[in-house]
Parts: structure tokens; C-alpha cells; sequence
């Protein structure tokens, strides 16, 4: 069945962009990485990959994804580095819709600038089913580069609307993908941003960078697989003991939750052990941290994400 796909999407992109240009980008999620590999499969290194660090991404990430798309899938990369603009533009920034707003404004900045210089005329998308199910709804305004298309004359092209995540990992997988992006979790555009609650700063975001990536080793040395686990930072200082000593530290919230597509979820039974070793783990690593709380809440009535 993904042979045929495969033939048919490449044949569609090539037919589509004839000897133009094309953009992505490129996030390293599962998706944006699919529908990148094939654009790239159609149209070799006409296709360039915009690869944004917004620094809100998780521990290690930006080396991964230069290093998978770049030096071993052979992509025509971009790598920008505007995190000190994300964080200059969220300074003072709470409420977590402005806060999608503000990240998705500057997202499309500085793609355009990039794209403007590229002089592409399509963008590829990796837009999947859920994502234009949901915005319809307007639950969260989701991260994308939509508004893009018409401002800057872009054709847009999505190969993987019609697709569920279960099937975008099937795919990626056909197409020589790496595990490690087609098992990987679904990861927000908005990146850790949407999971320091309150105002984003690098030094927030650095503690939940450390504790997310202590959740996501935790779960996979327990060899649990579910949808997403993650950190989150509440922004809400408890009291603790040191030594003989108070201490008066920030709390982090562990969310696992299992999902077939994420418009409905329900919050994981990790075994206690698991739990216990991840809020050990947490509080000795990472020093600003005093308690660690595990959210039970499924979906509905909470999200996913915290924001
Ligand atoms: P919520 O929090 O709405 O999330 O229950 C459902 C799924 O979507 C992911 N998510 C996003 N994905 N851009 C994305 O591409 C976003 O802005 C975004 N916000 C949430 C979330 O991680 C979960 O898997």
C-alpha cells in the first residue's frame, strides 16, 4: 500500500513543482520529517528544509535533527538560530494564547525572511488529518506556517492531509526514516514554550528541558510506549526540606498519557516505581526543582498539553 502511495505522492510533488523551487519546515517531528523526505525523494535539492531553532526545543534536538537530515538523509538544510528573538518577543508574555500567537507570528517572520532569499514557489507541508479537524474547532490556535501561502505567493502542497499519526509513522518507516523519528512522540510547534506556564525565559525553559528529557528516559528504559510523556514547569513554588534545612523550589508536572490520534486521551498507569524514580531523578538533577506532581486527567476534559 505505501509503495503505491509513496509513487503516487512523488509523481504528484514533481508534476506539481516541475523545475521550481520548494520550501519546508522542517521541525524534526515525525511529520514535517515524512512529508520532507518525500519532497526530497521528488525533487532532490530543489526541495530546501528550513530548520528553525527557537530554542524551545528538547535536550539535544537542533544536533539531531542537522545531523539525521543533513549528514545522513542528505537533505539541502537550513539551520536558523533565532532563539534569543523567540525569547525577545515572549518577554512578558503569560497567557498561553497570546503566547501561540507570539511564537507562530515569529515563526512566520523568520521563515519568510529565509524563504524570501530561497525565492521558492511551493511549500510543502506536513499538515496531517487531526491538525486541520481540530483547528476547525479552534481549540488551541495551532503552530503552523499557515497565512505563509498568500503573503508570500507560495503554492502550497500538503502530502500527508489525509493521514493519521499512526499512519505517518507507517510511512516514515517505508521511507527509510530513523527510528527515532518515526517511534518519536508528537511533539507541539510551540515547543517547550507551551510547557513553562508563565512567562518563558531561557532559564524556565532550561529546567523543564532537563526534566522532560529525565521523563522521556525514565518511560523508555521502563519500555512503556505511550502517545506522549512529558515535564511540565507549573511556576508554582512549594516548600521543602534539605538537609535540616527549607528549601522553597519550583514544581514540575509529569504528564504520560496513551492516545490513538490525540483528540482524546487518557492518563497513563505508569507503574509507582517508574513515577518514584522519574520525581527522584528530577529533584537531585535538576537543583531548582523541590516536588514533582503526576497529572491523571484525561482528555477530555483537560488537553494534552498544559497550554
Ligand atoms: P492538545 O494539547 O490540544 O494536543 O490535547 C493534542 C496533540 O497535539 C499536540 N499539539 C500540537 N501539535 N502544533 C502541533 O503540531 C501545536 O501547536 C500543538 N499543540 C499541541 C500535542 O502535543 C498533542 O499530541
Amino acid at each position: 500500500m505505501w509503495e503505491e502511495f509513496i509513487g503516487e505522492k512523488v509523481e504528484e510533488i514533481r508534476k506539481t513543482v516541475g523545475d521550481g523551487k520548494a520550501i519546508i519546515a522542517l521541525s524534526g517531528g515525525v511529520d514535517s520529517s515524512t512529508a520532507a523526505v518525500l519532497a526530497h525523494r521528488a525533487i532532490g535539492d530543489r526541495l530546501h528544509a528550513v530548520f528553525v531553532n527557537t530554542g524551545f526545543m528538547r535536550k539535544n534536538e537542533p544536533e539531531f535533527v542537522v545531523k539525521t537530515f543533513q549528514d545522513d538523509l542528505g537533505l539541502n538544510l537550513i539551520y536558523v538560530d533565532a532563539q534569543e528573538r523567540f525569547f525577545e518577543a515572549l518577554k512578558g508574555v503569560t497567557d498561553p494564547e497570546e503566547k501561540r500567537k507570539v511564537i507562530g507570528k515569529t515563526f512566520i517572520d523568520v521563515f519568510e525572511e529565509v524563504a524570501r532569499e530561497i525565492d521558492a514557489g511551493f511549500l510543502i507541508q506536513g499538515t496531517i488529518a487531526p491538525d486541520w479537524i481540530e483547528s476547525k474547532g479552534k481549540i488551541k490556535s495551532h503552530h503552523n506556517v499557515g497565512g505563509l501561502p498568500e503573503r508570500l505567493n507560495l503554492r502550497l502542497i500538503e502530502p500527508l492531509r489525509d493521514l493519521y499519526k499512526d499512519e505517518v509513522r507507517e510511512l516514515a518507516r517505508e521511507l527509510g526514516l530513523p527510528e527515532k523519528i518515526y517511534n518519536r512522540m508528537p511533539f507541539p510547534g510551540p515547543g517547550l514554550a507551551v510547557r513553562v506556564l508563565g512567562e518563558v525565559t531561557p532559564e524556565r525553559v532550561a529546567i523543564v528541558r532537563e526534566a522532560n528529557a529525565i521523563v522521556e528516559e525514565e518511560i523508555e528504559r521502563a519500555k512503556l510506549k505511550p502517545w506522549q510523556a512529558f515535564a511540565v514547569l507549573l511556576g508554582v513554588k512549594t516548600v521543602g526540606v534539605q538537609g535540616d534545612i527549607r528549601a522553597y523550589k519550583e514544581t514540575v508536572a509529569v504528564r504520560v498519557v496513551e492516545s490513538l490520534d490525540g483528540m482524546t486521551a487518557n492518563a497513563m498507569e505508569v507503574p509507582f516505581e517508574v513515577l518514584q524514580r522519574i520525581a527522584f531523578r528530577i529533584t537531585s538533577e535538576v537543583p531548582q526543582v523541590g516536588r514533582v506532581l503526576y497529572d491523571v486527567t484525561n482528555k477530555p476534559p483537560a488537553t494534552i498539553e498544559f497550554e
